[in-house]
């Protein structure tokens, strides 16, 4: 049987043709479909806010960071169970990352032990829904206001997800970020998206996105002013989307609901087939939240036959490809020497990282891939 990729994105003959049109249309930068997939992203969330269409999550997390005011002398609240953009954007801006342990069950940000790390130089929190599970947000809401905390969600994994009966993206807090990179539930090859409700916040971003000029070149050459006249306010960055990165993200927008369904379908596969396995299986989502399985993550328990690298290995070797999400960032060179930290300051994430292992889990995954995956994990462990 062939090699089984942990991810392989589901591109269908609709993102082709739109990706296609738009390289014939004569536009292929910032212009019209980033424009309507601004609209339509927003649309879909059923948020009162605006959309801001970027190259990258950690792009937008840094745009996020920058607008609500992240500089030297400041700190953010952000999980060691995360990708290392949610931590080196506020690096990027002087800002310095406190990291929290997490949850064991979730392995979402632990609010306690955030509880212990505010400061008085602490301006935001910036909680990851972990693998498309999201933080309770009304937890998450009450600890932010009683500290007076912005938040800015990291929202990488959980398109579309359902927390506490509103889908992330439109619960009004300062900043929500997704990533649209190969491997997410929905993608643009590489991109991404920051929704606010707060109409500075989003003027500050689309002007830091392109250079700290006060206009998007689509509308310097469409609108009325005369067409070579710009204002730079700030020295910004390039963190603006093609026009042909968004039109795949149309299209793939318009496919979420069926793709997250294949998403959903596979996690129950997987649960039934894991339940009797020496394995703690992923947490669910409460009653009124749901989850977008960007990942599947297993943790092996002491009662397993092999430890995960041998598992990893072992599912290589039936032909699986698996990945681990994440390396906390306290283990990592650059954190754990410049902020000092050690195993045992953060408990819960140092031992979850030993035991996990993420299994692929995509919806362009066929009933056979789907098969292959349990074989492979059910003959090494069972
Ligand atoms: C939690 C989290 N945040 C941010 C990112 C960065 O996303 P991007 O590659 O779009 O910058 C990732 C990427 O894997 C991620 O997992």
């Amino acid at each position: 049987m062939a090699f089984l990729p942990f991810a392989r994105p589901d591109i269908t003959e609709a993102e082709i043709s739109a990706v296609v049109a738009t390289m014939r249309s004569g536009w292929l930068t910032t212009g019209p479909n980033c424009a309507a997939f601004e609209r339509e992203f927003v649309e879909f969330l059923g948020a009162d806010a605006e959309a801001i269409a970027v190259n990258s999550a950690t792009a937008g997390l840094h745009l996020a960071f920058e607008a609500i005011g992240v500089r030297p002398g400041t700190e953010v609240l952000v999980p060691t169970w995360t990708f290392t953009s949610t931590a080196e954007a506020v690096r990027y801006l002087g800002g310095d990352p406190v990291l929290v342990d997490v949850d064991p069950l979730t392995l979402c940000i632990d609010l306690a032990d955030a509880e212990r790390k505010v400061t008085e130089r602490t301006v935001a929190i910036a909680p990851v829904h972990f693998a498309g599970l999201g933080v309770p947000d009304g937890a998450l809401t009450d600890f932010a206001e009683r500290h007076g905390l912005r938040i800015v969600e990291d929202a990488a994994h959980s398109f579309p997800t359902l927390n506490e009966g509103t889908l992330i993206g439109a619960h009004g807090h300062d900043a929500t970020v997704y990533s649209f990179y190969a491997t997410k539930t929905m993608t643009t090859g590489e991109g991404g998206m920051v929704v606010t409700p707060d109409a500075e916040l989003a003027a500050r971003m689309r002007t830091m996105r392109l250079h700290g000029i006060n206009r998007d070149v689509f509308d310097r050459y469409s609108s009325k002013k005369p067409s070579w006249h710009y204002d730079v306010v700030a020295p910004g960055y390039k963190y603006n989307l093609t026009d042909t990165a968004a039109a795949m993200g149309r299209v793939q927008l318009q496919r979420s609901h069926e793709m997250a369904a294949k998403r959903a379908a596979i996690a129950a596969r997987y649960d039934e087939a894991f339940a009797g396995l020496p394995v703690v299986l992923p947490a669910h989502a409460p009653d009124g939240s749901t989850h977008s399985w960007h990942l599947y993550v297993l943790r092996l328990t002491d009662e397993a036959p092999l430890g995960r690298d041998g598992f990893v290995q072992r599912m290589a070797d039936a032909g699986v490809g698996t990945s681990v999400h994440f390396i906390p960032l306290h283990l990592q060179p650059y954190w754990r020497d410049t902020y000092h930290h050690a195993p045992e300051d953060f408990p819960v994430a140092s031992a979850q990282f030993e035991r996990c292992v993420s299994l692929p889990i995509f919806s362009s995954m066929t009933d056979d891939d789907v098969d292959h995956v349990v074989e492979a994990v059910t003959g090494i462990l069972a």
